[in-house]
């Protein structure tokens, strides 16, 4: 959740760190923190609040040393205060760390350094950490000058129970950085006569696309040089180099006011790029390059599960839908923190799929290897190219949208909307479904950049309703079958970004007990389809208007809605019910988006979250 990124070259430090915490600040932006290395001491500044205050209120873009390291936080022990921030020092002064993730065991580690004379400044785990490097270093001086630092650090972590990604400097090395990984990720960034050190790579890009990803239990030393990576028990790694695909204008705002606003207009071409040469030439079908699994084995699945947290679970939700509709095969969607410890029985012939944009969410990530631990492939669903959950997949389909920095998830969410329905058709076609359907089906899926088109020209119709809706503070979303996870959508994104309680249900459901929130101060966003639903959908929404309620109606174009039913009609275009909920998601995402931007809220930053979740 926090923000990584180091730095050892030529160029100043500082001006090079501070950009790359702007370019990190979505994973976390508590407090924002910068030291560098200067004649065996560091220059160090730290602040509470965002990075850009760091910039403003201290000294540190003055800071002109060539070697250094800085962290955006998202706080789990202790508060958000200055002397929380990272980096952290040892109580001796000769050391600096960032950290990423939660040490478990660090109150008997901090008994046991309080015993032998160490002080603490903070109430952070990260200081624990810092100060057994120290103790470390002190307890054996004997190893060989150059590697004392390096081992100092190897001997801590062998101590450490929990999840960490960490960056270490020593006063006595000046021009060397450490750096591990267990749980959390980090990226070596390979430049011209400099190295990158950052927990992703939109820190990076701006100055190299070569990359090596860490992988859990390396360590990584970095020095003016060369680097080398070796394991918790000193083995040595070769490093696997790579080529990050995305560029730096990716993950600019190009003229958008939020990255939100950028990643919900971007979707047409998301979606392009989703689906790029995944149709069978026949054009009935979809094909998947990377699944590793071969398609007799895959007809064979009994029953599919699907792990994921967030927005994505909501994206399981929808395919498991459409599976079972098209394909006619069991799905399985379980909230991937509560997999792990559910202990549920499984088929012998299951076959799992973790989503996540991110690919480092931690409860994602710790129900993919309890799948795999009992036995069962798992594919991963997934935006970030080289993700750890990428990496520990036994195969998968990736995303290509491009870097998501919007911490509310948009573009991911329909990407993986889609990824959903043409796994539906693949599955499908391998059972029940007929050439022709296919050849449908294929159709309407190609043709969802442009339904998703026309919904983004409705923008200002749209953010006029935000603006006459902004100041209630209860909202019900309600959809049945694949627009109930929209409706939950819709509610989780007005939630997160303007602070507004938002709930969603599947509308008939409303009348088991949410109907008691009803008056006028309570607004229903309504999804309502024609079809064999819509007069259903419309006997709920009459419920609620015979109670006062107001009723927004995201509406396709055929349904003939009784007149005065809705106070606000969105209409999105006729569509198959497999890009259905693509098309209906979107004005969701704008309402929302201009609801938070006319409450004047942190669109981007909203308070309390960060992008990728990873710390249980
Ligand atoms: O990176 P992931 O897809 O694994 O992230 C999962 C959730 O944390 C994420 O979808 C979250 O709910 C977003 N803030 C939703 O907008």
């Amino acid at each position: 959740m926090c923000g990584i990124v180091g730095y050892i070259g030529t160029q100043k430090a500082s001006s090079i760190i501070l950009e790359g915490l702007k370019r990190l600040e979505y994973r976390g932006y508590d407090s924002a923190g910068i030291a560098v290395q200067k004649n065996g001491r560091f220059d160090i500044a730290k602040k509470a609040g965002r990075v850009e205050g760091l910039i403003k209120g201290t000294a540190a873009q003055k800071f002109s040393g060539t070697t250094g390291m800085g962290h955006t936080r998202w706080a789990t022990h202790g508060g958000v205060t200055d002397a929380n921030a990272h980096p952290h020092l040892s109580s001796d002064g000769k050391f600096a760390l960032i950290h990423n993730g939660i040490i478990e065991n660090y109150e008997s580690i901090k008994r046991f350094l309080l015993s032998k004379g160490y002080t603490f400044a903070s109430e952070t785990d990260t200081e624990v950490l810092c100060n057994l490097i120290a103790y470390h270093y002190q307890k054996e001086p004997a190893v060989e000058d150059a590697s004392r630092f390096l081992e100092s650090v190897r001997k801590a972590l062998r101590h450490i129970e929990g999840a960490y990604g960490i960056a270490v400097m020593c006063a006595d090395y000046p021009a060397e950085i450490v750096a591990a990984r267990k749980g959390s990720p980090l990226i070596l960034g390979v430049g011209d006569g400099e190295y990158m050190l950052a927990s992703d790579v939109s820190a990076i890009i701006s100055r190299t696309q070569n990359v090596v990803y860490l992988k859990d239990g390396e360590i990584l030393h970095i020095t003016v040089r060369n680097f080398s990576i070796t394991t918790l028990d000193a083995a040595d790694v070769s490093p696997v180099f790579d080529r990050v695909s995305w560029s730096i204008a990716d993950a600019d705002l190009n003229g958008h006011a939020h990255f939100m606003e950028k990643e919900i207009f971007e979707q047409p071409a998301a979606l392009e790029n989703t689906m790029r040469g995944r149709f069978s030439e026949d054009g009935s079908t979809a094909n998947f390059g990377g699944l590793n699994i071969s398609a007799v084995d895959f007809r064979h699945v009994d029953r599919f599960h699907f792990l994921a947290c967030g927005s994505a679970w909501h994206a399981c939700l929808v395919a498991e839908q459409l599976i079972e509709r098209f394909a006619r095969v069991p799905v399985e969607v379980d909230y991937a923190s509560e997999f792990r410890y559910r202990n549920s029985p499984l088929e012998r012939s299951a076959l799992f799929f973790t989503f996540s944009q991110s690919g480092e969410t931690i409860d994602t990530l710790a129900a993919l290897r309890e799948a795999k631990r009992k036995g069962y492939k798992v594919l991963a669903v997934n935006n970030v190219v080289g993700s750890t959950i990428a990496r520990e997949s036994d195969g998968g389909i990736y995303q290509h949208v491009g870097p998501e920095i919007g911490v509310a998830s948009t573009k991911a969410f329909t990407s993986q909307l889609l990824i959903g329905a043409m796994l539906a058709l693949y599955i499908g076609r391998m059972r029940d479904l007929s050439f022709s359907d296919g050849v449908e089906y294929v159709q309407a899926l190609k043709g969802v950049p442009d339904l998703v088109r026309q919904v983004l020209a409705q923008a200002p119709h749209i953010k006029e309703i935000a603006r006459r809706y902004a100041k209630f503070q209860d909202f019900l979303f309600l959809g049945r079958l694949s627009l109930f996870p929209v409706a939950l959508e819709g509610a989780l994104k007005l939630k997160e970004i303007s602070y507004i309680h938002a709930e969603g249900y599947p509308a008939a459901e409303m009348k088991h007990g949410p109907i008691a929130l009803i008056s006028e101060q309570c607004p229903s966003v309504f999804f309502v389809p024609s079809g064999e639903m819509f007069s259903k959908v419309v006997s709920s929404m009459q419920e609620i208007k015979a109670r006062k309620g107001r009723i927004i109606a995201v509406a396709t174009e055929d349904c003939a809605l009784p007149a005065g039913l809705a106070d606000e009609i969105i209409r999105i275009p006729e569509c198959h019910e497999a890009v259905l909920p693509i098309v209906a998601t979107v004005p969701v995402q704008l309402l929302s988006y201009y609801i938070a931007v006319e409450l004047q809220r942190d669109v981007d930053k909203p308070r309390n979250l960060a992008k990728s979740v990873t710390v249980e």
